[in-house]
């Protein structure tokens, strides 16, 4: 019965908090809150538990724009590495990756990004693109770019844009290996291929 209480209120976009006071504030779901009550973004939740990320995000002072890839994304990604999703969870890959998902100090609607737009993310010293296509809005990384399919969900003081397609690191290739410093592409010799 608890548990059936619990899970109605995590469903409901607006939670009721006891002020400490006798009132009751009504606060809305921080990040994490937001896709632990989407069945949708499962995958990311246990990615952003897995990695200590849950309690980043799970600052309702957040303020950031956050990209959530769906679980449909994510099988997509492990089978372009060859991977199971317990070895997604437990790869060197999985922290850097949610990181490049995350844009921060600025909660950003979709009607505020613009075309060629350039924004900088919590991965030290990689950026994403912005691209608005008839389609809709495109996130573009350096190796995958993602449509933007349920945008402007607001997360307390971020907002959630949910996207199709994983963003990959540029230090990660598609095929599992750690992907060549880009200086170095032109220089490899053919034995270093394997
Ligand atoms: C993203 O949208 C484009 C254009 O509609 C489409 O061709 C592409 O398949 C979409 N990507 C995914 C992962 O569904």
């Amino acid at each position: 019965m608890a548990k059936a209480i619990f899970l109605l209120v995590a469903a409901l976009a607006i939670t009721a908090v006891s002020a400490g006071n006798g009132r009751t504030l009504l606060q809305q779901k921080t990040v994490t809150q937001t896709a632990q009550a989407t069945p949708a973004l499962s995958t990311l939740v246990a990615a952003l538990t897995k990695t200590g990320l849950a309690d980043v995000l799970n600052d309702p002072n957040l303020v950031a724009t956050v990209f959530a890839p769906t679980n449909d994304a994510f099988v997509a990604l492990e089978k372009s590495l060859g991977y199971t999703q317990e070895q997604l969870l437990n790869s060197a890959i999985l922290k850097p990756t949610l990181l490049y998902h995350v844009v921060p100090k600025v909660a950003a609607q979709s009607s505020s990004l613009t075309d060629n737009q350039v924004l900088a993310t919590d991965l030290p010293g990689q950026s994403l693109t912005v691209y608005l296509k008839p389609s809709g809005v495109v996130i573009s990384g350096v190796q995958t770019a993602a449509n933007v399919t349920q945008a402007n969900i607001v997360a307390s003081k971020a907002i959630v844009h949910v996207v199709d397609t994983v963003l990959l690191p540029a230090q990660y290739a598609l095929n599992g290996a750690p992907a060549p410093a880009p200086a170095m592409m032109g220089a490899m010799a053919p034995s270093a291929m394997g």
